[in-house]
């Protein structure tokens, strides 16, 4: 494949992203120089809480966005001097769909194909192929206005396969659906990277799909990188088990009484970090069971009263807590935004 580029250690690499700023017009520094790469048939997730920096450096990577500075080479091209070439090469998919309602679910892909210069048997037999793969076959015919949201989402998935990208961006593809649809979306994707090939690079907020399907990721937090890895080494950095401490009503607007738990704390044996979290606190310390008692006899001599307790081994959510301070809350993103706005029409 002529865009296939080699690193020094003989690795094929799909995106390459060195120092890249984005400064807005209005002197919003988006992204602040960041710098990571994507391996050619990799599955790569790019977290971050709202307003990170991940879409506009999404815009940027797929040519839709001109970057401050920096250098950004996708598929071995440049986004500068290259950008019909790597347009020809991706598929995209942004964070509002962008079919069309009057249109069927099959004429959509047509459109598509037709908007990438495809046409006659050839696009036919891809359209077909296509509606399978997101199993929208029985619904092809019918006007996409009719569709659910799940549909509109999968239909919009395949749209951006038409012309058979090798390299697929995804901008929070998932958001705002329900579970099922969600894990359907999710098993597509698995199965494309998987059985297709094609490397995946995506933006989301459920990090339980990161941790199963990314072979590695990145956390993006106000414009910068704060950790990079595979989900098994990131979590395994935390090195301790995260027990979660919830305070009782009245103590959990209450700061002196979250300051005095932490002061105990601190002055545990084996507590390797404390982050505040829902009101409560988040204590790592290894073989967290083995803590539980000690700091349940600390708070009851201090009178302070535990309202829950909770011991688990890290989730890359603790990755998260962790490096950006905060948890990610894609249940709270899904209600705020609701089915209207997702799907809205963009024609
Ligand atoms: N067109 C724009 N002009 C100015 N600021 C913008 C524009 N688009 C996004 N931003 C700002 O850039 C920052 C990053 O936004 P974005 O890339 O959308 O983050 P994310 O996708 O991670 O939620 C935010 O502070 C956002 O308000
Ligand atoms: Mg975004």
């Amino acid at each position: 494949m002529r865009y296939i580029q080699y690193d020094s250690v003989s690795k094929m690499v799909a995106i390459q992203v060195e120092n890249l700023v984005m400064t807005y017009g209005d002197g919003t520094k988006a992204v602040k120089g960041i710098s990571f790469g994507v391996d050619e048939g990799e599955f790569f997730g790019f977290l971050g809480p709202n307003g990170a920096g991940k879409s506009t450096t999404i815009k940027i990577l797929t040519t839709l966005l001109r970057k401050t500075s920096g250098s950004v080479k996708v598929a071995g091209h440049d986004v500068e001097h290259d950008a019909q070439t790597i347009r020809k090469l991706i598929g995209v998919q942004m964070q509002d769909t962008v079919i069309d309602e009057d249109l069927t679910g099959r004429e959509n892909l047509m459109l598509q194909g037709h908007l990438q210069s495809l046409h006659g048997e050839d696009l036919r037999t891809r359209v077909n192929e296509l509606l399978k793969i997101v199993d929208l076959e029985g619904a092809a015919n019918k006007r996409a206005a009719y569709y659910s949201g799940g549909m509109k989402k999968r239909l919009d998935l395949a749209s951006t396969l038409v012309h058979q990208p090798r390299l697929l961006f995804l901008d929070e593809p998932t958001t705002g659906l329900d579970p099922q649809t969600r894990a359907t979306v999710w098993s597509y994707l698995k199965q494309l990277n998987q059985e297709q090939g094609i490397t995946i690079f995506i933006t989301t907020q459920y990090l339980e799909e990161v941790d199963r399907l990314c072979r590695r990721l990145a956390i993006l937090d106000h414009g910068e990188i704060v950790a990079k890895g595979s989900p098994a080494e990131l979590k395994q950095e935390i090195g301790a088990d995260a027990i979660t401490l919830g305070f009782g009503n009245g103590t959990t607007g209450n700061g002196t009484a979250r300051e005095k738990a932490k002061q105990i704390l601190t002055g545990l044996s084996g507590v390797t970090n404390i982050v505040d979290a829902d009101g409560g606190v988040v204590v790592y310390a290894k073989n967290g069971g083995f803590m539980v008692p000690d700091i349940v006899r600390a708070f009851d001599g201090a009178n302070i009263r535990l309202s829950s307790i909770g011991v688990s081994t890290p989730t890359l959510d603790d990755v998260f807590l962790k490096h950006t301070g905060r948890r990610i809350r894609p249940e709270e993103l899904d209600k705020s935004r609701g089915s209207g706005r997702m799907f809205s029409r963009r024609r």
